[in-house]
């Protein structure tokens, strides 16, 4: 890393997203150059230690107006092209807003929110789940603007990726649900919906903020059925459900509390729910797992036990 450029990457985020491979090794290599770029070009100086996800460097700035705002360095790939479509089409409406952006490196110039208060920080866990529901049911209240990946797509695509992924798996218990799945799937097929969905919409992924108290970040958008969006908040915070001692009801709880919420019809929602749940379970087996992980197996069997 170069010592003149005014962007500190943490080296953390560099061992982890260097690992994925060289694309990412030689994205991160130019890093501080793209920084010092959009810092110049838009105007910015630095306010703050940078933060990062998975995939990104957040570094805290203020426009030359003082207004404070964030800069997202991501390597430029499908969901971020689609990312910077769906905060258009959203316009700031229970996400975080667009400030500016560049097509070409799908670098983004967004909204300051309060990174130290994710939703995941609230303690109470149902009023974390009607908060994010309540995000959720605006967010799909948005058609999705054309040119974005399609939902259906994204599931023929599962499908003709989900007999080896339960070929991989050792128990024939699960291999079943891996099919079982991969069905509910098949039957939804030619009716994949329209809206523009966040796709990854968990409690981390939603921040506090001032002109509205949460606001979501971070969205992989794709058009399709809401069905499809309830997974992560059945999964995340998974030691609270099994804390309650009993999975089952605490699973269909989250699930009626989203379903209800977001106006969805039971069925479908269990189908898209079980195609998540296969998209999983597809991703481990290409990772190299042979089993399924113990919560989507209790979701999975939740959701079919009624
Ligand atoms: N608008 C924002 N305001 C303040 N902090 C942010 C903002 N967007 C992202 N962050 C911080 O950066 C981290 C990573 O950003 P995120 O958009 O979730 O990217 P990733 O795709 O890498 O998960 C977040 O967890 C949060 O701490
Ligand atoms: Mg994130």
């Amino acid at each position: 890393m170069t010592t003149s450029s005014p962007i500190d990457v943490p080296d953390a985020f560099a061992a982890s997203y260097g690992a994925h491979g060289a694309a990412e090794r030689a994205w991160l290599a130019g890093l501080p150059a793209l920084g010092a770029e959009f810092l110049d070009r838009w105007a910015l100086r630095p306010d703050g230690p940078a933060r990062y996800g998975m995939a990104s460097l957040v570094l805290p700035v203020r426009r030359a107006d003082g207004t404070p705002a964030v800069l997202k360095l991501q390597r430029a790939r499908e969901e971020t092209t689609g990312a910077t479509a769906g905060l258009r089409a959203w316009c700031g409406d229970g996400i975080v807003r667009l400030l500016d952006h560049d097509e070409a490196t799908t670098t983004q110039l967004l909204e300051r929110l309060d990174a130290r208060r994710p939703l995941s920080s609230l303690p109470d866990a149902t009023a974390a789940l009607e908060i994010l529901a309540g995000l959720l049911a605006r967010l799909v209240a948005v058609p999705a603007p054309p040119g974005l990946r399609h939902l259906a797509d994204v599931a023929a695509d599962l499908l003709a990726r989900a007999p080896r992924a339960a070929r991989a798996l050792h128990d024939p218990d699960e291999r079943r649900l891996v099919r079982t799945c991969a069905a509910a799937v098949a039957e939804l097929l030619g009716e994949s919906g329209d809206r523009l969905l966040h796709w990854d919409l968990h409690y981390d992924n939603v921040l506090a903020g001032e002109r509205e108290p949460w606001l979501a970040i971070d969205p992989e958008p794709l058009a399709g059925d809401p069905g499809f969006e309830l997974l992560p908040a059945l999964d995340n915070r998974w030691a609270e459900v099994v804390a309650t001692g009993d999975v089952r009801r605490a699973v269909l709880r989250r699930f009626d509390l989203l379903t209800e919420a977001v106006g969805l019809d039971r069925a479908r929602a269990t189908g898209w729910t079980l195609g998540r749940v296969l998209q999983n379970a597809v991703w481990d087996a290409e990772d190299g797992s042979t089993a399924l992980d113990p919560a989507q197996v209790a979701i999975a069997e939740a959701l079919l036990s009624r």
